[in-house]
């Protein structure tokens, strides 16, 4: 009767031990799978459907770029699906063709750009302007130069700008260069085209300035805002002359990573 008693005991005994294992393990499960999501905390449940269908459409990409591209905008027509941009007057304001100005909108503090380095009568936000003057400085002690050619254009400069092109170009090529009014992130203030001085800006790629910006520009806040290779995020062709201000911090990340602003906006800024 004792030994049957014992025997019980044994058995209840590793009953419980067993028990004991499973539930720890699902705990290191459950901590895993947090881990994953909060990675992915851009991940917009809203959003589900159109994740599943942009990964159907492009198999190959990583369930972070299905998450960062749809939620960008990019598996619906440019100029589809758009809305206002709702950090105006911030460094890092996003403007592109999903994400758009109001008419109206004049950013804070615009200053004149000094004609030393700039055309007459052409602005930039303030914060822009005392980095973009640093940063000329610099290149011009190293021995670069760099000139502004654009900078600060109103919705109705812009408004103008691209319907030139439309009619010179047509539409559709017109929308791969130029943003349509209320899209161009000119209207913030916070960019500029720039040339080196001697060659036409569309040349600006093959001069020795160009290597310079390359290697700095970040450390004075300027991202190259529509890179080689970035087409199919920025929705632009690539433009070596467009330099956007987004402040030191975001720019170190976005040049050690290689990404976009469409992209670290999505990731880091948007609020889901
Ligand atoms: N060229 C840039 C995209 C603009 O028009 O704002
Ligand atoms: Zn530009």
């Amino acid at each position: 009767m004792k030994k049957i008693f014992a025997i019980i005991i044994i058995l209840i005994s590793i009953f419980f031990i067993l028990l004991f294992f499973t539930s720890k393990k699902k705990v290191v499960n459950n901590k895993n799978t947090n881990i994953q999501e909060n990675k992915l905390d851009y991940y917009n449940y809203r959003n589900e459907k159109r994740y599943q269908n942009f990964s159907k459409l492009f198999p190959n990409l990583s369930k972070e770029e299905i998450i960062t591209r749809v939620n960008i905008g990019l598996d619906q027509k440019p100029y589809t699906n758009t809305k206002e941009s709702p950090y105006l007057n911030k460094d890092y304001i996003l403007v592109n063709k999903y994400t758009y100005l109001p008419e109206t909108y004049v950013p804070n503090n615009l200053e004149d750009l000094d004609i030393s380095y700039a055309r007459s009568g052409m602005k930039l936000v303030k914060n822009a302007k005392n980095m973009l003057e640093k940063m000329i400085t610099e290149a011009k002690n190293d021995g670069y130069i760099i000139r502004i050619i654009s900078s600060y254009r109103s919705y109705s400069y812009q408004n103008k700008l691209y319907n030139e092109y439309v009619q010179t170009d047509g539409s559709e090529n017109a929308d791969t260069y130029s943003a349509r009014p209320g899209f161009s992130e000119h209207q913030t203030g916070l960019c500029v085209d720039v040339d080196d001085g001697k060659t036409l800006y569309t040349s600006f790629e093959q001069s020795p300035s160009f290597i310079w910006m390359q290697k700095n520009s970040y450390k004075y806040g300027f991202i190259l805002r529509y890179p080689k290779g970035k087409e199919d995020i920025t929705m632009y062709t690539y433009e070596a002359w467009h330099y956007r201000y987004v402040g030191k911090k975001i720019a170190e990340y976005i040049h050690e990573h290689n990404i976009t602003l469409d992209e670290y906006y999505v990731k880091f800024i948007a609020k889901n």
